[in-house]
């Protein structure tokens, strides 16, 4: 390995208590120089700024452990297709990620530390520059599709069904990215409802977020006959090869869009017994009972959990109703586990089924999306402390 790790590690503790300052820094130095690449971002990158910065440090953090990373970054790097990153564009984003990371390390910034950063860099970027070379071969970097139905599942549900204009290759499990001609470059993960189809219709189910960019657009404004940018399909939450091991999945609020996909791909491959819990924050977000109930008649080898807590009851208390119908079952040991929903269920729930003698290998969900906000912000005294200069801003020119 060219890079020590260790070296990596214990330098970002020191920027990750000033991480958001470091990201809002990456992105101002990116477009100052680099304005050429401005058009490929969304234009509110206010809310979301961390969304590349903050995966761009967690891969290069674990850059040692390629045997585990190289799948995903092969991915990545053909997904980037869809962004129209280019090769000479992977420098430029290294070279903005060391000037935040020297920036917010203060003092302890030395000339190994940015050696080690650079070649890590360097090995990550390398294989996703190559798998997006090699991947026109395997399909466009971007599919069309168009809205041919859209349903109002729940009041801020809607299930939309694509047609995509050429054939969308991809397994029961995954998701994929979406764009709208709407709210231009703001590309966000949804996970596909169903198994692939004879005639090749995906469906979606989005639910709005508050204040959310492209899920407001989704479910208030987009209408069939409006066509949608698709990146390729992402993920390995798929059903393991072969297995004939009970299967246990548990769906929080849309999550159960992965979960009915597995479920439809298990009726398909031969019947094994599936335990399903499923969450919502609230009775009324639940939603395509419908669905559920059509699955439990036509298949004897399913069980479906539900776990509501009372209207208005605590957010929080969804999670714990799971966590205690899944302690009441006893083991789940020797099960295949799917775990779909908000960010913190997968977290929140590996631990106790791990407690509960699940074997963790056989856990699977999508990644967490990786933020930095997680972290303390700066105090006052701390920022000026250690604050340097910003040798990259001429202060002249902006009439300092
Ligand atoms: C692998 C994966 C699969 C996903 N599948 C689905 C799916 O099938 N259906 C679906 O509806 N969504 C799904 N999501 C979430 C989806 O990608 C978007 O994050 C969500 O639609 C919000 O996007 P936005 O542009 O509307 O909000 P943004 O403009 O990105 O965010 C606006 C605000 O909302 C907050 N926020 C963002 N996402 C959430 C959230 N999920 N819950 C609460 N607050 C949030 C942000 O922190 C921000 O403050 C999935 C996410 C991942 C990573
Ligand atoms: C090793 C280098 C890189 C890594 C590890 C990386 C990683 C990522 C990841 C994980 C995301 C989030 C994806 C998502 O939310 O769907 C992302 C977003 C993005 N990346 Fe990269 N990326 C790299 C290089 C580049 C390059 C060279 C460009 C081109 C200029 C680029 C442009 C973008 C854009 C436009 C976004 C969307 C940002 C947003 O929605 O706010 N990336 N990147």
């Amino acid at each position: 390995m060219p890079f020590d790790p260790a070296v990596i590690r214990a330098s970002f503790a020191v920027v990750e208590l000033r991480a958001a300052h470091a990201s809002r820094y990456f992105y101002t130095h990116l477009f100052a120089h680099n304005p050429e690449l401005r058009r490929l971002f969304p234009t509110e990158l206010a809310e979301q700024r961390d969304r590349l910065f903050a995966s761009l440090t967690e891969l290069v953090l674990r850059a040692d452990d390629l045997d585990r990373l190289t799948g995903y970054l092969r991915a990545l790097g053909r997904d980037h297709r869809k962004f129209q990153a280019l090769p000479e564009h992977y420098p430029a984003i290294g070279a903005s990620m060391i000037a935040a990371l020297r920036q917010f390390s203060g003092h302890s910034w030395t000339p190994e530390i940015e050696k080690a950063w650079t070649e890590a860099y360097t090995v990550i970027s390398q294989i996703m520059i190559e798998a997006a070379r090699e991947a026109p071969a395997r399909g466009p970097a971007f599919w069309e599709a168009e809205v041919v139905h859209r349903r109002r599942a729940a009041p801020d549900v809607v299930v939309l069904t694509l047609a995509p204009g050429h054939p969308y290759p991809y397994r029961a499990g995954q998701y994929l990215s979406l764009c709208s001609p709407r709210r231009p470059q703001v590309w966000r993960p949804y996970s596909i409802a169903n198994a692939p189809r004879v005639d090749g219709t995906l469906e979606l189910h989005v639910r709005r977020v508050p204040g959310g960019q492209l899920s407001t657009a989704l479910v208030n404004d987009v209408v069939p006959g409006e066509r949608l940018r698709l990146g390729p399909a992402l993920g390995d939450a798929c059903l393991a090869r072969g297995s004939t091991r009970p299967l246990l999945a548990v769906a929080g609020g849309t999550g159960w869009a992965q979960i009915k996909a597995l479920l439809e791909e298990a009726g398909r491959t031969g019947c094994r017994p599936a335990t399903v819990y499923l969450a919502a924050r609230d009775p009324r977000d639940q939603y395509d009972l419908d669905s559920v109930r059509s699955l439990v008649h036509r298949h004897g080898w399913l069980e479906v959990v539900p776990a509501n807590p009372a209207q208005g009851a605590a957010r929080e208390s969804a999670i714990e109703l799971l966590r205690a119908g899944l302690a009441g079952r006893g083991s789940w040991a020797g099960h295949d586990i799917h775990l779909s929903g908000p960010p913190d269920l997968a977290p929140g729930l590996t631990g106790l089924l791990t407690d509960l003698g699940a074997d963790p290998e056989l856990i699977r969900h999508d990644p967490v999306p990786a933020t930095l906000n997680r972290t303390q912000p700066l105090s006052c005294s701390e920022w000026f402390l250690d604050k340097r200069d910003v040798a990259w801003i001429n202060r002249t020119d902006l009439g300092r």
